[in-house]
């Protein structure tokens, strides 16, 4: 199909892409019948692959039951199930899920909870959030004004609210010659810190982060004690730890929540993708008790809401891979895969000349791409070397999530794995082959 015979607004406007027309397993299928081995999930989201009969049919008898009912009227069983086991596997203090559509839905839902929150409790000057360079948060006003890609925010800025924008967690890149893990993550709490005095500690209503951090800077994973010494000074401010983990969720790193690994529990936290594993489209806000609480006792409802919230077939969907994931003892597997994916990559590209840096957790990894090992010059950014991995590795059947920016928002590339979790070891090592010769064709061709 060309350009022109579309009416569909793509992505890239003069690009139409190959037609999807069927999925199963870990394969995708184009409508030249091309195979695609599926290693990301588009974005981290297939995390059951393609075509799961148990989900498909958990989806089929609900539509045959009932497709939707509004939540402004009524509840519905499977909503209410879909929570319940949320909020058991669910960090102690969390008590309540608030079921969006997608991953910024998610994010606005968090940002509006926590104002809420202290409007309620009588602390309107809290008005301000902080978060950190390179994240992505999504794409709504909202979550754009938040997430410090700049790239994605510099034609949107005049309309977005105002944020502050702390280091990220990026120890191949900003860990100092000399300091520990931990003294960098020290370090980076108490730049925190002082932001937030910086402020006036009465104004600002929370620190958003993602746990892992995923698209826009190549899966960077937290120094050992980070996320705790944040939580210390954000307590001390009495500010809220909000969580992003709508792409390293949900089992995706190894455990059903990346915070469990972190010690610390978040007063919100946004979960997406893994959550319906891209058989609808399905979000949730986990909310700790003390927010419900003040909103509970005091206006006594959420002010926020969309016609889709709770939507029967996607609670279905969602319910159904979590059930999924739960019998089949796929964190375990995501575990135990994610060491074998690791070690694969480590052989593949530890000696690579153009491989800065290997990093993640469980079934997330992002390969960082530089010029220059040595200096960690990253490629010039208009040769858009990610695009041209992307376009190899679909030329051999394979489909990964390269992005450009990773350093700055302008200059880096890397490509994120996100292999759904049922990937056999012989797949995953097709997957990182394949990715191995993507990469050196796009080099070559720079
Ligand atoms: C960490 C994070 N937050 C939020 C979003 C936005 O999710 P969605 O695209 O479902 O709106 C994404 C999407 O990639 C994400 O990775």
């Amino acid at each position: 199909m060309t350009p022109n015979d579309s009416s569909v607004l793509h992505r890239v406007i003069q690009v139409t892409p190959p037609m999807a027309v069927s999925g199963q397993g870990i394969t995708l299928t184009d409508a030249n019948g091309k195979v695609y081995l599926d290693a990301s999930g588009g974005a981290a989201v297939s995390c059951l692959g393609h075509g799961h009969p148990d989900v498909l049919a958990a989806m089929h008898a609900q539509i045959d039951r009932l497709a939707y009912a509004h939540t402004g009227f009524f509840t519905t069983q499977v909503a209410e199930d879909l929570a319940a086991m949320l909020i058991r596997g669910a960090p102690a203090g969390i008590a309540k899920a608030f079921f969006v559509s997608g991953g910024s839905e998610a994010m606005e839902a968090a940002l509006k909870m926590a104002r809420q929150y202290f409007v309620e409790i009588g602390q309107p000057s809290r008005t301000r959030f902080i978060a950190r360079r390179q994240s992505y948060h999504g794409n709504t006003l909202g979550a754009l004004a938040i997430g410090g890609n700049q790239w994605r925010r510099a034609p949107f800025a005049p309309l977005l609210v105002d944020a502050t924008h702390v280091s990220p967690c990026y120890p191949y890149r900003e860990q100092q010659a000399g300091e520990t893990p931990e003294q960098y993550g020290l370090r980076l709490a108490d730049e925190l810190d002082r932001t937030i005095q910086a402020c006036g500690p009465e104004t600002v209503i929370g620190f958003v982060a993602e746990t892992v951090g995923g698209a826009t800077a190549g899966v960077l994973t937290p120094v050992p004690g980070y996320f705790r010494a944040v939580k210390a000074v954000c307590d001390k401010h009495g500010v809220l730890l909000i969580l992003d983990e709508v792409m390293c969720g949900m089992g995706r790193c190894g455990t059903l929540h990346a915070c469990e690994q972190e010690g610390v529990v978040p007063d919100l936290l946004a979960i997406a993708k893994g959550l319906g594993g891209g058989y609808q489209p399905v979000g949730a806000l986990l909310a700790h008790e003390r927010l419900v609480r003040a909103m509970s006792a005091g206006s006594g409802f959420f002010q926020h809401g969309h016609t889709y919230l709770g939507h029967a077939v996607a609670c279905a969907a969602a319910l159904a891979v979590q059930q999924v994931i739960e019998r089949d003892g796929l964190l375990a597997q995501v575990r135990s895969r994610g060491a074998h994916l690791a070690a694969l990559c480590g052989q593949a590209f530890a000696d690579h000349p153009h491989v800065g840096e290997v990093r993640g957790r469980g079934l997330f990894h992002g390969i960082e791409l530089v010029k220059d090992r040595g200096t960690k010059a990253p490629f010039d950014p208009a040769l858009r070397l990610h695009a041209r991995i992307k376009a190899e590795a679909m030329a051999r059947g394979l489909l990964v999530y390269p992005m450009g920016g990773t350093v700055d928002g302008r200059q880096g590339d890397h490509v994120v794995l996100a292999p759904p979790f049922i990937a056999t070891e012989a797949e995953l090592a097709t997957i990182v082959e394949r990715l191995a010769a993507s990469i050196d064709a796009a080099i070559r061709s720079c």
